[in-house]
């Protein structure tokens, strides 16, 4: 599952530029769906199973970037961003834009005060000299650039935000041969931009419950935030975040499933963020919706890790969840 990893997390396909991405994904969950189309929006979804009830699952193919506001007569761009760039990550990191152009993010002198520098104060520089030979235009898009890297139990990249969640859903679609239920895989777009993927997949699909795959924040580095949540053990079953509180019937099946199959687990109370989960939540009438989060850390960071043993327990957690019926609308 590693090499499938490296090969997600590496395509260049920031949020509303998916096709790079979602072309991979589709080569990969041909081979096991019964199903798959492209909505107009550009979310790809793909089905499994024709009886019971109606599932969808969700992972984000998007990832944050950048995008070109200005560029100046000596060639420096100036740039927004697409989803939640965090400045304090910003300065040395390289860009790739979608025509192949790299630059690196440079930062004008600091004031005296020393402050974190605004996203204004910042540029890149794509070794142009003027705008007339600079690479790219107004408008133009780029993804970090940083490759993967395997620290053995520690998986380290760009990216991982959510293209763990979607290699997470390829191997669950490959490994479940009879679902209990209609299972839509959706790799969904915008979620970055603010869950807009999810929600056309949702009104589409009208599905009787939700489940997505995201990553979450973790309470276990240095001075980190106050959060029991820690790489390592078990993918974390989400209570709570800023958008959205968990059907208690979902976190309660989830952790029966968990505990019977003696998968590790983590309770998930996160204070400042949300999933696709509560974009299909509150659709049309309403769905019961529920996370399955793989604990990440330096979330939107050129360098997001997570830990391959949460991974594959994450998987195991969704086969046995999806292979047995249940009943708890
Ligand atoms: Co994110
Ligand atoms: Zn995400």
């Amino acid at each position: 599952m590693k090499s499938l990893i490296k090969k997600l997390v590496e395509i260049n396909s920031p949020s509303g530029y998916e096709s790079k991405i979602r072309d991979v994904i589709r080569a990969e969950v041909e081979p096991y769906a019964d199903d798959i189309r492209v909505d107009a929006l550009g979310n790809l979804i793909a089905r499994k199973g024709h009886s019971g009830k109606k599932i969808m699952l969700a992972a984000h193919m998007d990832e944050i970037g950048v995008i070109i506001t200005h560029i100046d007569e000596k060639g420096f761009a100036r740039f927004t961003g697409l989803g939640g760039v965090r400045v304090a990550n910003l300065p040395g990191s390289r860009v790739r834009f979608l025509n192949g152009a790299t630059g690196v993010i440079g930062l004008e002198r600091a004031d005296e005060n020393g402050r974190v520098p605004a996203l204004d104060q910042m540029y890149i520089d794509l070794g142009a000299s003027s705008r007339e030979n600079c690479p790219v235009r107004l408008a133009d898009v780029a993804a970090f650039e940083r490759p993967f890297a395997d620290l053995g139990n520690r998986l380290v990249s760009k990216a991982m935000d959510d293209r763990i969640g979607v290699a997470i859903l390829i191997q669950t679609l490959a490994r479940i041969k009879q679902p209990a239920h209609t299972l839509y895989f959706v790799f969904s777009v915008q979620e970055e931009v603010g869950i807009r993927g999810a929600v056309t997949a949702a009104f589409s699909l009208d599905p009787d419950i939700g489940i997505a795959v995201d990553v979450t924040d973790t309470g276990d580095t240095p001075k980190g935030i106050k959060m029991e949540v820690s790489l390592g053990k078990g993918p974390a079953i989400k209570v709570r975040d800023s958008g959205m509180l968990t059907d208690p019937r979902l976190v309660e099946l989830m952790v029966d499933t968990a505990n019977k199959a003696r998968i590790p687990y983590q309770l998930e109370i996160l204070e400042r963020g949300t999933t696709d989960a509560r974009a299909i939540q509150l659709t049309r009438e309403g769905v019961p919706a529920g996370c399955i989060s793989i604990p990440c850390r330096y979330i939107h960071s050129p360098s997001e890790m997570v830990d391959y043993s949460d991974v594959e327990n994450a998987v195991n957690l969704l086969v046995k969840l999806l292979t047995n019926p249940f009943d708890i609308l």
